[in-house]
């Protein structure tokens, strides 16, 4: 008989333990943050002198960071970010029209032949905060992008950046002790197979009105082009903006990290990462109102996402 010499991971307890540490590793900075009094020593040699700075008085520093909020520019990023946003809307708005087209030249019969229940209410409220927060942040970030830093835009993005962080942290306990991950991850047959056939499908299927390639179930809910999108966003993109946001918001406390790129003169990389992953999400934000309009009818998704449950249809040609 074949031993198995390695379990599957996660095993139920293990799962918890995981999750558990996971928590820890946000709860920790935050409660040192609350109790420390020392401040972290951040020493740069000028010349043949080390001067040291209290990181934590890092607003008393003469030296400026090497960026200006709301005047900082990098045209290139500027070009590509604006690109990938307008590429995302243009996609939205001819493919959207494309289909709308389709749906008057060949007329499909939706029977509605039943429901399932896909997603719990922690799923479902957890989505509504993140996108509540992630709006917030988008607008109020680019307001100080393109505005400055007044009064209300910088006090907004702060306030939701302790609030995402809060969030996100509860969202990985979540996904990792339930297990719910699991729905994240493509198999390799998925995204070799599944992926290419999703993707023909928007291109070409879904004009010609043919069914979905795949539909929702309960233990299966994400089709082989969400899986591996969405899992790059919430477990790429989401800890890259939060982890570069946090450093430029409390360099106090992360002045170890700050150490570690060598020095607050590299601070302006950080804030490059911060701006590129906020027009990442942005493009992601405007591909995802979209394509959340694609199911067998308009609303279906939006439906599932606010009721839990999805309307299933069976597809007839009208004579
Ligand atoms: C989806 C999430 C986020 C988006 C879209 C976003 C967007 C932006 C944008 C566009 C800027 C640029 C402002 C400029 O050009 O001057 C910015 C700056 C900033 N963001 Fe975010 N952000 C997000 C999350 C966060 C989080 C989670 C935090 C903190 C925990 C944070 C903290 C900051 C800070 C402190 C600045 C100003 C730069 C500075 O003070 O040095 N952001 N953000
Ligand atoms: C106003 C903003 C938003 C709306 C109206 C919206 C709408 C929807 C809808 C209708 C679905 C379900 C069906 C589908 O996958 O197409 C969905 C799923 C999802 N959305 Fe959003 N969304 C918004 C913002 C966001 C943001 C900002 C993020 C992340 C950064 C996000 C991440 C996700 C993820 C990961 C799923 C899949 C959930 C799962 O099955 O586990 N959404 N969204």
């Amino acid at each position: 008989m074949k031993t198995k010499i390695f379990p599957k991971f996660p095993l139920k307890g293990q799962r918890y333990i995981a999750a558990t540490l996971l928590l820890l590793f946000f709860v920790f900075p935050a409660y040192s943050l609350a109790t420390s009094t020392e401040s972290t020593v951040y020493t740069e040699i000028q010349g043949s002198k080390e001067i040291a700075y209290l990181v934590k008085d890092i607003d008393k520093l003469d030296k400026p960071y090497n960026y200006l909020i709301g005047q900082t520019k990098y045209q290139v990023i500027e070009i590509l970010g604006i690109l990938a946003a307008i590429g995302a809307l243009g996609f939205g708005l001819l493919h959207g029209l494309g289909r709308f087209l389709a749906t008057r030249r060949i007329p499909v019969f939706l029977e509605e032949v039943g429901r399932e229940h896909i997603y719990n209410i922690v799923t479902r409220l957890g989505h509504w905060l993140n996108a509540f927060t992630i709006v917030g942040l988008l607008i109020s970030g680019f307001v100080m992008h393109y505005a400055g830093p007044d009064h209300m835009s910088g006090y907004i993005h702060n306030t939701l950046g302790y609030l995402l962080i809060l969030q996100y942290a509860l969202f990985l306990f979540y996904e990792i002790a339930t297990g719910d991950i699991k729905q994240y991850i493509p198999s390799p047959k998925e995204l070799v197979e599944g992926t290419p056939r999703q993707v023909l499908f928007y291109a070409i299927g879904i004009f010609k009105r043919e069914e979905h390639p795949y539909h929702m179930k309960k233990e299966k809910r994400l089709n082989p082009l969400q899986k591996p999108a969405y899992f790059s966003i919430m477990f790429g993109l989401m800890p890259v903006v939060i982890f570069t946001g946090f450093v430029l918001l409390r360099p106090d406390i992360m002045g170890f990290f700050i150490l570690w790129i060598g020095g607050l003169e590299n601070m302006k990389y950080v804030f490059i990462i911060h701006l590129v992953s906020a027009f990442g999400m942005l493009a992601f934000l405007l591909g995802h109102l979209y394509l959340a309009t694609t199911g067998d009818k308009v609303k279906q998704h939006f439906e599932v996402m606010v009721t839990g449950f999805h309307r299933i249809y069976k597809y007839r040609l009208k004579d």
